[in-house]
């Protein structure tokens, strides 16, 4: 008989590998396996050591960075005070998920399998390495790899599999049971608002602070491809403090024309009133869901309608089509065989879960309100860079022993410049939006959420809070930055100095690359003063002003001299912010190459000079997709 005591436990950031761990639930259940499924972070981890059976599945995020509901146990596991006996009657194995255009491509996932092993884990497989990169997705290795897991798992002797997924309307059971009220209750009228009955501790997921718009204005000029807004929100008392380097989470809706669609498609009541009672102990309500809550409020605040679906839902829509055809054409979808048709019909052209149910009318229809938080996932908070500092200078500056950081700033080290924003706090937002072969235009939803938010018309207030995020800026006095932040990645080095030259610190050197001058040069004017009175030092690279493209590690290579002696003679920190894709790669060469030209290391040496930046956090990314 197999081992009764299968855990599944997960990491995950976007809602992949969870939805991956549920999956492997329902395998193993339909193999006659009990198995439970939990977030690392919710399990007790001290009961490992009494585990017989567990699937680790996690994802990598950043640069190499573990999910946030997996952060306390991988504290955890790393203590150095554990035996090298303490996993010794656990079998494992280990899922990851990544994306291989990243150099530190599937690390959470390796390096927890060769922490295991050393604790004295036996691993029953080598490590899945899911890749986001591949045509399939990830399912390209998940596949084969939960073959060969059920095979290790159950032996030379399985159970007779169930692989009847039951009659059409009878997938497993629903996650929750949602029942209608016939009346409706009076409701405070300002829909968005959920009480805080903690109004002492600062704004969360679970309570967040729902802040003024005060502007939303485009930065670039109107030839420019991208629409990129500065946006302002009024946090006075909010509770929410936060230094340069955090960042702002902001909880999207959907469209309403969006919403209206997905309830007449699924023949949903917006203004019917429901209650939701999850079925098993170990699943919660969605945070602030409020409880009787209108239809409207779940499909525009909490259903991701506007994602594109996983296997997961077509399998689910599979069992709950009452429609012959349908049906086939969705278990074609779910199956192992159609996995190049589905990629074709919704991964590559990006299809959303709302245009997919209406290319299925008669499924979708037939949805029983019960399934509907299984089968769309719940729209995820996203997290935005905070562009401005809370901190005004305070009297008496400026310190007179500002750093000097060399070229122009550094001259004088009077900065009498009020630049902070107290009590406001300023992103920058660059709208998502790009065509496929679908007729209509792709769009992110937070992103074009936020831009269609105009507080000229009237108020406008968005959940938002607050986080300490993966940058840090020096504490010392007079240490100096080094600040690579092209496009959007400069909004954090606006906040840091902001805050640095409020502190009477000068000695902060910017790299800042855009397409042109005229048209997404963001807070020209604002860098221009500060250099002018000696608390920056700008550097620019306009990558389209020339025939040949300017880079931002086109001018730090040119500046390598300068680099070096701020980095190895003066102790300086190096941040660098923006867009995952090239940049951060071509950046850390050129780095490596000016250690190796200027510091005259050899190609061993720079790469180790460069580790030991990032162990000292004197290196840091904030880099995003
Ligand atoms: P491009 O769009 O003209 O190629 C902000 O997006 C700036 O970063 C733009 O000027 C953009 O140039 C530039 N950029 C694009 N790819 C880059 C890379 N690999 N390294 C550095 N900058 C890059």
């Amino acid at each position: 008989m197999p081992s009764a005591r299968l855990l599944v436990l997960f990491g995950s950031q976007t809602g992949t590998a969870q939805d991956v761990s549920e999956r492997l639930g329902r395998e193993a259940r339909r193999r006659q396996l009990s198995c439970r499924v939990q977030a690392l972070d919710s399990y007790p981890v001290v009961n490992l050591i009494n585990e017989p059976l567990v699937i680790f599945v996690c994802a990598t995020t950043g640069q190499g960075d573990p999910p946030d509901n997996m952060k306390s146990f991988w504290r955890f596991i790393f203590r150095r005070s554990l035996p090298s006996t303490a996993l010794c009657q656990m079998d494992f194995a280990v899922l990851g998920l990544g994306d291989s255009s990243y150099t530190k491509f599937n690390f959470i996932a390796k390096k927890l399998h060769r922490r295991l092993l050393q604790l004295g884990g036996s691993a029953l497989l080598p490590v899945c390495l899911g890749d986001d990169q591949h045509e399939l997705g990830p399912d390209a290795a998940i596949d084969p790899w939960l073959q060969d897991l059920w095979e290790k798992v159950l032996g030379p002797h399985p159970v007779p599999l169930n692989l009847d997924l039951g009659p059409p309307g009878v997938p497993w059971p629903s996650k929750f049971t949602l029942q209608f009220l016939k009346d409706t209750p009076s409701l405070d009228p300002e829909e968005l608002c959920v009480a805080r009955t903690d109004p002492q501790g600062p704004p969360s997921e679970l309570q967040p602070f729902l802040a003024p718009m005060v502007s939303n204005q485009r930065v670039t000029g109107p030839s420019h491809f991208q629409d990129v807004r500065l946006i302002e929100f009024d946090v006075s008392d909010s509770g929410i403090s936060f230094a340069a380097g955090d960042v702002v989470l902001i909880q999207p809706e959907n469209m309403a024309s969006h919403v209206q669609q997905f309830c007449q498609a699924l023949g949903l009541d917006p203004e019917q009133h429901f209650t939701l009672q999850p079925r098993e102990p170990g699943v919660a309500c969605p945070a602030r869901l409020p409880q009787p809550c209108s239809m409207r409020r779940l499909v525009s605040q909490y259903l991701d309608i506007a994602s594109v679906p996983r296997r997961s839902f077509f399998e689910l829509l599979a069992c709950l089509s009452p429609h012959e055809l349908e049906r086939e054409k969705l278990r074609e979808f779910s199956s192992a065989q159609g996995q190049e048709e589905l990629c074709e019909y919704c991964t590559r052209p990006r299809r959303t879960v709302l245009e997919v149910l209406c290319d299925f009318p008669h499924t979708a229809a037939a949805v029983p309100p019960d399934y509907l938080l299984d089968l769309v996932p719940l729209i995820r908070p996203r997290a935005f860079s905070i562009a401005s500092s809370l901190r005004v200078r305070e009297e008496g500056q400026p310190r007179g022993a500002g750093g000097q950081a060399g070229g122009p700033a550094g001259q004088g080290a009077h900065c009498p410049l009020p630049q902070a924003h107290p009590s406001r706090l300023q992103i920058l937002v660059a709208v998502v939006q790009y065509r496929t072969r679908l007729r209509e235009p792709r769009r992110g939803l937070c992103s074009s959420w936020l831009a269609s938010l105009d507080p000229a018309q009237g108020p406008v207030r968005v959940p938002l809070w607050v986080r300490s995020g993966g940058l840090t800026f020096p504490k010392m006095p007079d240490v100096p930055v080094i600040m690579v932040g092209p496009g959007t990645g400069v909004a954090p080095f606006r906040a840091a100095i902001q805050e640095r030259v409020a502190q009477g610190e000068t000695g902060n050197v910017l790299f800042f690359g855009c397409r042109r001058r005229d048209q997404d040069f963001y807070w020209e004017a604002e860098w221009k003063q500060l250099q002018a009175r000696g608390c920056l030092t700008l550097v620019t690279a306009f990558s389209r002003e020339q025939e040949q493209k300017m880079y931002v590690q086109h001018r730090l290579r040119a500046l390598g001299p300068l680099v070096w002696e701020l980095l190895d003679g003066r102790g300086a920190h190096f941040y660098l912010a923006g867009n995952a894709k090239y940049m951060p790669a071509n950046v850390c060469d050129t780095l490596l190459s000016i250690f190796r030209e200027e510091g005259g290391l050899s190609g061993p040496d720079a790469a180790a000079y460069l580790a030991q930046l990032q162990r000292t956090l004197r290196f840091q990314t904030e880099t995003w997709a």
